[in-house]
């Protein structure tokens, strides 16, 4: 038998490093699904064992999160992508009762993408952008310029690209001037890259969504949580069933074939959540202590490594920096990878290099990478 390849201390933003002992799980039952007698792969999404399956993903996230009752949990196709269209189509087109207009708060490349989006539906106004500083950190609710008649507001809770990360709550919009007394804004987040990394306070936000294919699962299902007040503002007729929140919630998100594997995977992650990291408490526990390594790593190099983000906007999920030297970059990348180290390119819009810790990175994996970057830093 061909003897297993070595798996490499993989830092790439997504999709991503996934639990050991889930994909273990995974492919132990990947021939028969214990009781089902088949795959996950072949069994009908009408079974009763898929149904058994997705109700549990749906109801492992709803314990996690602590997700209030009012709310909907989705399991949608078309990646976080397709929400910076769905979102427009459904709340801005022809909102009832609003201004007509959304707010959207930029704080990094992903932000920007969900603005062009939106433009293609109606009016979007930038409440903030960070664009001129390179993204380098989230805004304070005083900076916000917000119509508290918008459709919604829209932010990016973790900039997976520059490593922005919002504090929860990211905004306190009492202490915005133009929210005050304001209380029916529909707070809609993209949470793709920080989603089940820490603990959230699901009752601040209408809508969250997130691509699975970081810390959720693989590529191929996106979780929305949406709640049903924000689906009555939807206009009767105007949206094809597939983009419908409503249809999708109404059929327990198996309207069409869902990404039966994904949703699976989905579950085991959930399970692994709860039963072996001890929810998400004590992950945000682990996360911080993880990132502050290598923060420390880059802050303790005399200026030889910087960090992209200000200190007090810094991602735990996403490292990004970049050497004094840029010509550097290229022996860094090379000698990182002869140690099983990859997946630490910048992305190309930033340049740099980035290291993605989502929950599943092992400690010892950040810390070898730490060890890594000393050791270059003292070699150079
Ligand atoms: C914050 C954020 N939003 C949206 C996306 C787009 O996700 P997808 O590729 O699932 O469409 C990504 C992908 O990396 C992301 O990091």
């Amino acid at each position: 038998m061909r003897a297993a390849p070595k798996r490499h201390h993989n830092f790439s933003a997504g999709p991503a490093t996934l639990p050991l002992t889930v994909l273990e799980e995974a492919q132990r039952d990947l021939l028969c699904l214990p009781g089902a007698g088949a795959s996950i792969l072949e069994i009908s999404h009408r079974s009763a064992a898929f149904g058994a399956i997705l109700d549990e993903a749906r109801d492992n996230l709803r314990q996690l999160l602590a997700i209030p009752d009012g709310y909907e949990v989705l399991f949608l196709q078309g990646g976080a992508s397709l929400q910076f269209s769905m979102v427009p189509m459904s709340f801005l087109r022809g909102a009832a009762g609003r201004s007509g207009s959304a707010d959207y708060v930029v704080t990094g490349s992903w932000g920007a993408k969900a603005v062009k989006e939106a433009r293609r539906e109606g009016e979007v106004h930038l409440a903030w952008s960070g664009e001129s500083e390179g993204y380098r950190r989230v805004p304070h609710s005083g900076e916000l310029d917000l119509d508290r008649n918008a459709s919604y507001l829209h932010l990016t809770l973790n900039e997976t690209i520059q490593g922005v990360e919002f504090p929860d709550p990211p905004l306190d919009l009492a202490a915005n001037d133009q929210l005050a007394a304001a209380t029916d804004v529909a707070l809609v987040a993209d949470c793709s890259s920080n989603f089940l990394s820490r603990p959230l306070d699901i009752s601040r936000y209408s809508m969250l969504y997130a691509g699975a294919q970081k810390n959720a699962g693989p590529a191929g299902v996106t979780i929305v949580i949406v709640r049903r007040e924000l689906l009555e503002r939807v206009r009767e007729g105007q949206l094809h069933s597939m983009l419908d929140y409503r249809v999708h919630a109404a059929k327990g998100s198996a309207y069409n074939t869902p990404p039966v594997f994904s949703i699976y995977l989905v579950l085991l992650i959930t399970r692994w959540l709860r039963d072996e990291m001890g929810g998400l408490a004590e992950m945000e526990r682990l996360n911080r202590a993880k990132a502050a390594t290598l923060y420390d790593c880059i802050d303790g190099s005399g200026g030889f490594y910087s960090g992209h983000a200000q200190p007090a906007s810094r991602s735990r999920m996403n490292i990004a920096w970049t050497l004094a030297d840029p010509a550097l970059e290229g022996p860094f990348l090379a000698r990182a990878a002869e140690r099983g180290l990859v997946g630490l390119k910048g992305h190309r819009s930033v340049g740099g290099l980035r290291a993605s810790i989502y929950n599943a990175m092992p400690r010892q994996s950040i810390e070898e990478l730490a060890a890594f970057m000393d050791e270059f830093r003292r070699s150079a």
